[in-house]
């Protein structure tokens, strides 16, 4: 079986941490640790009733798959936080940093408007290969509550072209580059294997790659372009230092292995759950 996040978290040693918000609004400094209780220090979260969702919100990013709000919705061994780095405190590696001000934003996948809560909701869908959450639902309040309070004091712009805030990964220009799998292969034995298995299925220090829990090949990440993306800002942890070809090399390869394959109609639930499904059916 799989291990949790916290698992992976602990063994990571960190000092004080410095998040730099790109629009240069939020600035967040804390200590790192297994247990993180707030952005900049104890005590941080809003008061009351409040704070209790946000906290709860974050609870369920770190430990989606295994939540008993969540878990029911998951259909992988992936967290949020797996893709989202930090429970989505990382400035760019799937940043929820301001996220909330994008919304309502155009999504040309669902070809209609979507509010954050839809963004949040869809994810569990194709990147957590699970069923779409109620709208409105606690775990769905949790989440885009969370999302929200990390989003305090961004400017709200309202994203007209993609379902995507301020600090989302920053998409690699990768025409003039040509994948190489072989490459990707080598690349993965030296830098992956250790913590992600030499058969890509996870091991206590990292979630599976590729395989029946792993992300579905509706994910964004199942892209080569969008994964390699992602992995030069947050791959191998804490020290993401791929060069561009290396990273699609490597995107090629994982890429390459079997997941499961994602049709909608099997991630949405049953009509008196679903609320409105807010794309194209
Ligand atoms: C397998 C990886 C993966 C997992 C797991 C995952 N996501 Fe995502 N998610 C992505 C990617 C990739 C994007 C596009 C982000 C980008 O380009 O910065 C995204 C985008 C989003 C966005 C929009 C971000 C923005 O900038 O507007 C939200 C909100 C979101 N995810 C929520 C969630 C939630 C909530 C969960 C857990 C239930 C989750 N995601 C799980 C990969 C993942
Ligand atoms: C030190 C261990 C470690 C190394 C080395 C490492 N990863 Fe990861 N990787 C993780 C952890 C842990 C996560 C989940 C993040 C979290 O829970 O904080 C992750 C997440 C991922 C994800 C998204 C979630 C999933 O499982 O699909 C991908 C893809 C990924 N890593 C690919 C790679 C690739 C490719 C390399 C080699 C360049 C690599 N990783 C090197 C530990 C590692």
């Amino acid at each position: 079986m799989m291990s949790n996040g916290c698992n992976y978290r602990r063994r990571m040693a960190r000092g004080v941490i410095l998040l730099f918000c790109v629009s240069g609004l939020v600035v967040f400094s804390g200590v790192s640790h297994s247990e993180p209780q707030g952005t900049t220090a104890e005590g941080t979260y809003p008061a009351g009733q409040l704070g209790e969702v946000v906290r709860l919100g974050e609870e369920i990013v770190r430990r989606t798959s295994e939540h008993p709000l969540s878990k029911q919705y998951v259909g992988n061994s992936l967290n949020c936080t797996s893709c989202h780095l930090d429970s989505g405190r990382h400035a760019s590696a799937g940043s929820f940093l301001g996220t909330a001000a994008a919304y309502p934003a155009w999504s040309p996948r669902e070809q209609r408007v979507i509010t954050l809560e839809d963004r949040a909701l869809n994810c569990f869908m194709r990147s957590q290969n699970g069923i779409r959450p109620p709208n409105g639902s606690r775990v769905s309040v949790a989440i885009t509550t969370y999302i929200t309070w990390l989003s305090q004091g961004s400017k709200l712009q309202m994203n007209a072209e993609k379902p995507l805030g301020p600090n989302h990964t920053p998409q690699l220009n990768l025409e003039e580059f040509e994948p190489n799998k072989q490459r990707g292969a080598t690349l993965y034995a030296d830098l992956c294997a250790y913590c992600h298995g030499e058969d890509g299925f996870g091991s206590e220090d990292g979630p599976p790659v590729w395989g029946e829990n792993s992300y579905n090949d509706g994910a964004g990440l199942s892209r080569v372009n969008k994964l390699a993306s992602w992995l030069i800002v947050a791959m191998p942890l804490d020290d993401a230092t791929l060069t561009t070809q290396e990273a699609i090399d490597l995107a090629a390869f994982v890429n390459d292995h079997q997941r499961p394959k994602f049709v909608l109609s099997e991630h949405l639930p049953e009509d008196a759950q679903l609320g409105e499904y807010n794309g194209k059916q």
